[in-house]
């Protein structure tokens, strides 16, 4: 098969990391004989330093042409420090993000065996926990009109709208998956207060009756925050608007003991975006010490949903595993032992896939 690929590295750790999920991408393409046509492009800080744009028209047209995006990371602290800088890193992230269309963020939250002693929650708790949160990703605050400020400069406003279409479109996606997942659909909203929530409410309750076969259980955003910790094996397919998604996502990443092993899915109109959950991590940057798992799971996540080559997805993962298992780990989650570098777990996983 010809996998046509963007390759966008991004900033801080992100060459670094995109740079051992390419490997292990290429190994699993020899071995399975796909044609693989993988070409990069400037996104974040670094293309604001070299075009003045974050997300750059260029970029844009090698996306648009590109079966899928595979994306490493962006933000730089020195536009942190900033708040008046005109032209900022994520803005790349949201314009690459309504650009493509990519309306559903796919962030799934598995445990690993031998992880589970680095979650901040019991053992009973999260073991065999295996949920998957839908953020959508093109509405809501982030890109509800009119925001800004008053002329006094002394009151501000942000926008959340969405629409039937939108809400629809991913409420749908959500019962897809459950279907083939553990059967439940967890709508998270908070619809107490919210207009934009009652409007997700109705549709979600429009939608269940298509979908006999799946639970669907609806909860208030702020319960969920809590059920998140309390009882995270309760949840099969949790669905949520973007502001919601931004922060319950994070919150769940850590239950699984480390912010560095989640990958995640932008599923677009044009095409998808796979990338870690993770940031730029700009203080590791060029050290080779930064976890490179998310990424290169976000690889398998690229082979199954852009690709529909689930074999080739699940060989990813097992390699991953088999890393875990041989401790051929970065120090983040390394135990007492020897602590190995970015580069070093790439080319391990990257030679368990060449000889299987
Ligand atoms: C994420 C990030 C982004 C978001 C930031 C960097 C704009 O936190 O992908 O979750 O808020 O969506
Ligand atoms: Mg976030």
């Amino acid at each position: 098969m010809k996998l046509t690929i963007a390759v966008l590295a991004g900033d801080g750790i992100g060459p670094e990391i995109v740079g051992q999920g390419m490997k292990a991408i290429k190994a699993i393409c020899n071995k399975y004989g796909h044609e693989l046509h993988d070409k990069e492009a400037l996104v974040g800080a670094v293309a604001i330093d070299a075009a003045g744009n974050p997300y750059p028209e260029e970029t844009h047209e090698l996306c648009m042409e590109s079966d899928a995006v595979f994306f490493g990371a962006i933000g730089d602290p020195k536009y942190d420090s900033n708040p008046s800088a005109k032209v900022r890193p994520e803005q790349g992230l949201l314009a690459m993000r309504k650009k493509l269309g990519l309306y559903a963020n796919i962030r799934p939250v598995t445990t690993f065996p031998s992880l589970i002693h680095k979650s901040p929650l019991r053992a009973d708790l999260i073991n065999g926990a295996d949920f998957m949160c839908i953020r959508e990703l093109t509405g809501g605050m982030y890109f509800g009109r009119p925001q800004g400020r008053s002329e006094d400069g002394d009151t501000a406003y942000d926008t959340c709208i969405y629409s039937r279409e939108e809400v629809d479109r991913i409420v749908r996606l959500a019962y897809t998956y459950a279907q083939k997942r553990r059967k439940k659909v967890t709508v998270v909203d908070k619809a107490n207060v919210l207009a934009t929530s009652r409007l997700w409410r109705q549709v979600a309750q429009e939608i269940e009756k298509d979908y006999p076969d799946v639970e669907t259980e609806y909860m208030f955003v702020d319960n969920a925050a809590m059920r998140i910790i309390q009882w995270p094996k309760s949840f099969d397919v949790m669905v949520t608007e973007n502001m919601f998604g931004d922060i319950l996502t994070d919150e769940a990443s850590v239950i699984t003991g480390s912010l560095g092993m989640l990958p995640s899915a932008s599923i677009g109109i044009h095409t998808s975006v796979f990338e870690p959950i993770h940031g730029s991590y700009p203080q590791a940057a060029g050290k080779n010490i930064a976890n490179p798992l998310a990424t290169i799971l976000s690889a398998a996540l690229m082979f199954e949903y852009a690709f529909n080559l689930m074999e080739e997805g699940k060989v990813i993962r097992d390699a991953v595993t088999a890393s875990m298992d041989a401790a051929i780990v970065t120090e983040d989650i390394a135990e007492q032992g020897k602590a190995y570098t970015t580069s070093e777990v790439g080319d391990w996983i990257a030679d368990y896939i060449n000889h299987l």
